[in-house]
């Protein structure tokens, strides 16, 4: 222990962290200790970008007999090459692990979420476990980035092909891919690009999914017009800004079928914006997609069944039409669940995420007879504890909310919180072993952006943490163990503060409780607002909490992705400082630091510069407490054995989560190992808005 303090004051110095501070607690703020040596198993190999795709026209193109036989043969399809662009997304065979495959089997997924509806672009989840990501189709995409040289790391073309930028860095002209088709049949152009940027992100009636998406995202005074069909141009103010590829990947530029979406949305017809985001519910099939799969069966709280888009735009070396596998499962169930079942192999994936599993999965994959493969990656899972920073009215809060906002927006109050958690405690609660590490908050260790020594820890010293509470006037007034308001505010009543906690995962609840019984002893009374997910994510993104509790994102595991929700750059962009409803917002300096740095960041093109600036964003965002780590560690991807081409040394979650870095439509199944797990076999999607499958 002594040495520890030692090393802490000198790291101490070394961050500029004033004498003052220093003495102000008992315990001095440091760097995190080491964190318990985890190797990841799988090594990933490491590939130049252009080695894994590119555009252009194959002298022939193969699809399953099946589809020519009973779809093309019978004059209900057009022949492949016609259903193809004019240069469809060709996968390199040199970059798939197993080679160019055979059609065939399924993907069964399990997921704990539920869908609200399809429209994607309007906010609504599909269930989350990456069955959007697979309907979804973005302009770039940044998930096979997890095995790109870094120096090399630039997003991948996607529905746009090629990009240029004019020579003073202010425009940016995309080519889109020519001649690509919906799921239907109807042409993709730029007309579906305008429709999501005029009518859903520059909209402020509409928030496409995941509370982002806000023209902010994309730089301020950012705009995109159309050019001609198979091209746009943006312009920003900045030059050079090609921080905004990542943006346009998943989860923020995925444009909607606009020749269906235009139909109900308020600009185009009588609905209201309520009517337009539940135009599509979750019993509306055939939802047009870019994707591989299409949507063509649901039934409540059991499956949803995807088909193979016959008009996707992606094809192998030998120019057989992807995805190779006919059909995806989502089968509705839990989170946990999913790690059963793909562990006993009755599904086929998993992101092993909660470590309450780990023991037991493990236990079962390193069986001889055992049907999946389980490997784990770096420590890139974490957790906060984010306090509601907003101190002007987001989420409208009452007068007790407001009391709890002011205390939130004291810096010795959030010094005194993280110094009251004992992360130790908290992560052999999740699981004993070597998974979690000491989690201080900013950056997961696990980015190639970490840097230990500009981290800032506050050991877990529960009677500093308590002084620092008396110093903010917290006190127990009427001795029920509890720190109370000061006489003139809040009524003088307990200090209460509503944590809100996503219901659907045994970890964030697990995490809720430790909070719970460690601020109990610092003398803080905490009600958990336990919801389940879309409703949690719907009082988050309105503001409705005083703290909460929060898996990591890909912004701290990634930083080039989703950059801008690391701080408050625009009125939407962080987790925990949101504007109100005058779109106003009334950062701490800390915290316009933390932006001023992002925005750098953003825009810099100087490698060296975006390796310092993320350095000081982590020292400031850990030394004034931005966020409250709680724990990190790693996970596994659980994948059943007999899929080929699956990435080795796969992270869960890095640019974008595993379902996208395994490249799903480029998987395929050997004949000899194909199960009979079709539902619907020799079918394919029908017109939007059908029942089911045809055939
Ligand atoms: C959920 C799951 C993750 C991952 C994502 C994909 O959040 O918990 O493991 O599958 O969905 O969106
Ligand atoms: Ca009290």
């Amino acid at each position: 222990m002594r040495n520890f303090r030692k090393i802490g004051i000198l790291a101490g110095l070394a961050l500029g962290v004033s004498v003052v501070a220093l003495n102000a607690y008992a315990s001095e703020p440091t760097v995190p200790p080491a964190p318990p040596a985890f190797p990841a198993e799988g090594k990933i190999k490491y590939v130049s970008r252009d080695s894994i795709l590119e555009f252009k026209a194959l002298p022939e193109y193969h699809e399953p007999d099946w589809v020519t036989k009973n779809f093309v043969d019978s004059g209900k399809l057009p022949a492949v090459k016609d259903r193809l662009p004019k240069e469809p997304m060709v996968f390199k065979t040199e970059n798939m692990p197993d080679g160019p495959g055979v059609y065939g089997d399924v993907m069964r997924h399990v997921i704990g979420g539920r869908p609200e509806g399809w429209n994607y672009g309007a906010g609504q989840t599909q269930g989350w476990g990456g069955i959007d990501i697979g309907l979804s189709e973005c302009l770039t995409r940044t998930a096979p980035l997890f095995q790109v040289e870094a120096k090399d790391t630039e997003p991948l073309p996607n529905l746009a092909k090629s990009w240029e930028w004019s020579q003073d860095g202010h425009k940016l002209t995309m080519h889109l891919i020519e001649g690509a088709k919906w799921s239907d049949g109807a042409p993709f152009n730029a007309d579906d690009l305008m429709f999501y940027w005029e009518d859903e992100v520059i909209d402020p009636n509409v928030s496409p999914l995941g509370g982002g998406a806000s023209p902010e995202a994309f730089g301020e005074g950012t705009t995109l017009t159309k050019i001609d069909d198979y091209t746009v141009e943006w312009t920003f103010k900045e030059a050079f800004p090609k921080q905004y590829l990542y943006t346009m990947a998943y989860p923020n530029f995925c444009p909607g079928p606009s020749h269906i979406l235009k139909l109900q949305h308020p600009k185009y017809s009588k609905n209201t914006y309520d009517q337009f985001k539940n135009a599509f519910p979750p019993e509306f099939m055939n939802m047009p997609v870019m994707g591989a799969w299409v949507p063509v069966e649901y039934r409540p709280d059991d499956i949803i069944v995807m088909r193979r888009n016959p008009y996707y735009w992606k094809v192998d070396e030998k120019g057989n039409q992807l995805p190779y596998l006919n059909e995806l499962h989502y089968k509705l169930s839990t989170w946990a669940d999913r790690d059963v079942q793909a562990v006993a192999g009755s599904a086929d994936f998993s992101n092993l995420e909660q470590p309450e599993n780990f023991v037991a999965s493990l236990k079962r994959a390193a069986e001889k007879t055992a049907p999946a493969r389980l490997a784990f990656g770096p420590r890139l899972i974490g957790y906060n504890l984010r306090m509601n920073l907003s101190g002007n009215g987001w989420g409208d809060p009452d007068a007790r909310s407001q009391a709890i906002r002011e205390l939130n927006r004291n810096e010795d109050f959030r010094k005194a919180v993280t110094m009251a958690v004992d992360r130790k405690a908290i992560g052999d609660s999740l699981v004993k072993g070597p998974f979690t590490a000491i989690y201080a908050g900013g950056l997961s260790s696990g980015t190639s952006f970490y840097d230990r020594n500009s981290t800032v820890y506050y050991p877990f010293d529960l009677k500093g943490a308590k002084a620092l509470l008396a110093k903010v006037g917290l006190k127990d007034t009427d001795g029920d163990g509890f720190v109370n308001f000061p006489a003139g505010t809040a009524g003088g009543k307990n200090v209460e503060i509503v944590l809100l906690v996503n219901n659907d995962y045994t970890t964030d609840k697990s995490l809720a409780e430790g909070v719970v019984g460690q601020m109990e002893k610092l003398g803080i009374k905490i009600i958990i607002n336990a919801l389940d997910g879309p409703k949690r994510d719907n009082a988050h993104y309105a503001g409705q909490f005083d703290w909460l509790v929060q898996r990591n994102t890909t912004e701290l595991a990634s930083v080039v992705q989703n950059t801008e929700q690391l701080a408050a750059v625009g009125p939407r962009t962080s987790w925990h400082h949101r504007a109100g409803k005058d779109n106003q917002l009334d950062l701490l300096p800390y915290e316009k630091e933390l932006a001023d740095i992002v925005n750098k960041f953003r825009t810099s093109q100087d490698n060296d510069e975006r390796v310092a600036l993320m350095k000081q964003y982590q020292k400031t965002a850990t030394e004034h407490v931005d966020t409250v780590g709680l724990t990190e560690y790693p996970g596994a991807l659980i994948i059943n054995k007999r899929f080929s081409n699956i990435p080795e040394g796969t992270p869960i979650m890095m640019f974008n989560w595993a379902e996208d870095s395994i490249i799903r439509e480029r998987v395929w199944v050997a004949a000899n190992k194909q199960g009979k797990y079709e539902l619907f076999p020799q079918q394919l999607p029908g017109k939007p808005g059908d029942k089911g499958p045809i055939n």
